[in-house]
């Protein structure tokens, strides 16, 4: 039997990985009272992230409006890092490294450039330099590269630190984290009573709030009726540096290697996080020998010294793919109903303009023009972004 446990809490959060986590915060941080739901906060796709904020590097063909993003989230990272460690005296792992791309061969050199062509076109920051001067950079590269492109303004974040961080502002801001899991959302216009949007839980305790949000990664779909999400896994390793002193790695490392998109990604504490597969495959979170194999096989082609480094972590995770690979923010049809889902690659860099934008939602009345292309009525036709405002 279902208890209504009448609730004062402004907005639920359904999902406290580093979108929901990000979310509750700022909302908190405008005076919502929050409760989030989650049987394992930060063990989803945040766990496997390799915190690239590649708003250049992951740029491909067609992408133009996730590019914007992308851009204008990457802007947001250095002060959304500041105030987060400032009011938990903890760190994001915030590195400004820069990101070099390499081609292993030939033809991985002419598909980087067709690429860097685009990137060009588009006005981003990113340069062609020679394989010695990206040696330079980097003397552990691999003496076999074809090609290399420099991407000064592509950093990282260490998701892990970043999601603990944010756990810590949740507590501190008395949000209330149940870790428990959802299973139905309940949309609704009321502002009191029964009518009013909210969840039923695991245990079939009724949660209700003026707007539940939906940050449920992949599971979205599982949740918001329409809400287009799949599992795209991806298999990451960890390495550790610090075992091996003569090895040193300091930028963002991607590459392609016989057109495998590989990249490693070094912590300021030695760590070194070599990702990641793209596999339309459910979230099984199995390593397979293959994935790890091709993973190491790859990074080792343009950074030969890993071969020393102890492996550390094998880990599978699938991300939230959408349609278009664009975010799915705003409200999801069903009264009551906020998405903010869908990031794919992305999740950890959009972390900071996805919360802004579902925060000005609950406090503002509307979510800001910034998001308008990666709100959920995209895939209704026939409804226009109207229908899809709660009333
Ligand atoms: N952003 C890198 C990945 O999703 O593998």
């Amino acid at each position: 039997m279902e208890m209504d446990t009448g609730d004062t809490t402004d907005v639920i959060v359904v999902g406290c990985g580093i979108i929901g986590a990000s979310v509750a915060w700022q909302l908190a941080r405008r005076g919502a009272v929050v409760r989030c739901l989650d049987p394992h906060p930060g063990d989803g796709s945040t766990y496997a992230a390799a915190g690239m904020l590649a708003a250049v590097t992951e740029t491909t063909f067609g992408e133009h409006e996730l590019m914007r993003l992308n851009l204008e989230a990457a802007a947001m990272w250095p002060d959304f890092a500041t105030q987060l460690e400032a009011e938990t005296g903890q760190p994001c792992g915030l590195r400004r490294t820069g990101t070099l791309t390499l081609a292993f061969d030939g033809d991985d050199r002419q598909q980087l450039r067709r690429l860097h062509q685009l990137h060009v076109e588009w006005g981003l920051d990113a340069r062609e330099i020679t394989t010695d001067a990206a040696r330079q950079m980097e003397p552990t590269l691999g003496p076999r590269l074809a090609a290399a492109i420099w991407a000064p303004g592509d950093h990282q974040v260490d998701p892990r630190s970043a999601q603990k961080a944010l756990l810590t502002a949740l507590m501190a801001r008395k949000v209330d984290i149940i870790e428990r899991a959802v299973e139905r959302v309940l949309p609704g216009t009321a502002v009191t009573g029964p009518s009013r949007p909210g969840v039923v839980d695991t245990n079939g305790q009724v949660h209700r709030a003026d707007l539940v949000v939906v940050a449920a990664g992949w599971n979205s779909r599982l949740l918001a009726p329409g809400c287009p999400t799949r599992p795209v896994k991806g298999q990451v390793a960890r390495l550790d540096a610090r075992a091996v002193p003569t090895f040193q790695l300091t930028r963002v490392v991607r590459g392609l290697v016989q057109d495998r998109p590989v990249y490693l990604v070094p912590r300021a504490d030695g760590e070194i996080v070599v990702g990641g597969t793209s596999e339309e495959q459910p979230d099984n979170r199995q390593v397979t020998a293959g994935g790890a194999f091709a993973l190491l096989r790859d990074a080792r082609a343009l950074v030969p010294g890993i071969d020393e480094l102890p492996v550390t972590e094998l880990t599978a995770r699938a991300r939230p793919g959408s349609p278009d690979n664009l975010p799915l923010i705003g409200d999801a049809g069903p009264p009551g109903i906020v998405l903010a889902t869908g990031h794919y690659r992305n999740g950890v860099l959009l972390a900071p303009l996805t919360a802004a934008a579902v925060a000005a939602r609950w406090a503002d009345g509307k979510l800001p023009d910034s998001v308008s292309a990666a709100h959920p009525a995209r895939f209704h036709p026939t409804h226009d972004h109207e229908h899809f405002a709660v009333p």
